[in-house]
């Protein structure tokens, strides 16, 4: 059955790891599956966005508009993407007929002592505007289907809880 698998939370909490490995074991079953992650989206389909409310949304809103396609041609679409803003979140709950969303979330002390490309120490020095956690908001998701835990959590645990969802919910 296909579905969409939508990753949401800080940058740099672990969606790219976790989705990228989720996507792996889903291959492994011999099925269509597309990993659609926010870096590379950026990169060769949101060229013209910014890092505004408004660009966000519509950030969102396509990627949620390009797996509902995929899911129609039965091809499970896996998203990475910090997608911060609830109503927009919600639109694509209403528009794609199997919507999971995983809340990968990381304490913000944690997520600013890992800081591997840097971006929280500019974000925090005011060189980088409207970063997500620092200077932009997150709206927490309310109803996630799964929320996982990077900061206490191994990769592998993370990846275990999101699986054990889709097995059990007979999605895979
Ligand atoms: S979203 O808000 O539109 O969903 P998206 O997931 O595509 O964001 O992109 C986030 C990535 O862009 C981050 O992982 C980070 O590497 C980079 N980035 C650059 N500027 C910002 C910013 N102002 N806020 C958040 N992320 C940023």
């Amino acid at each position: 059955m296909s579905f969409t698998l939508w990753f949401t939370g800080l940058s740099g909490a672990g969606k790219s790891s976790i989705s990228s490995r989720v996507y792996e074991e889903i291959v492994k079953c011999n099925l269509a599956v597309e990993l659609l992650d926010g870096d590379i989206i950026r990169n060769n389909f949101a060229q013209d966005l910014t890092f505004s409310k408004e660009h966000r949304d519509i950030n969102v809103k396509r990627v949620g508009f390009v797996s509902k396609l995929l899911n129609k041609h039965g091809v499970i679409s896996i998203v990475a993407m910090i997608s911060p803003y609830a109503e927009v979140r919600e639109q694509n709950r209403q528009l794609i007929e199997d919507y999971i969303e995983v809340f990968v979330d990381c304490h913000l002390d944690v997520l600013k002592k890992r800081d591997p490309k840097g971006l929280y120490r500019k974000a925090e020095k005011g060189i980088i505007k409207n970063f997500t956690g620092i200077s932009d908001p997150y709206e927490l998701p309310v109803k996630p289907e799964r929320v996982v835990h990077t900061d206490h959590e191994s990769l592998e645990e993370s990846v275990a809880i999101v699986m054990d969802y889709l097995k059990k919910n007979t999605y895979i």
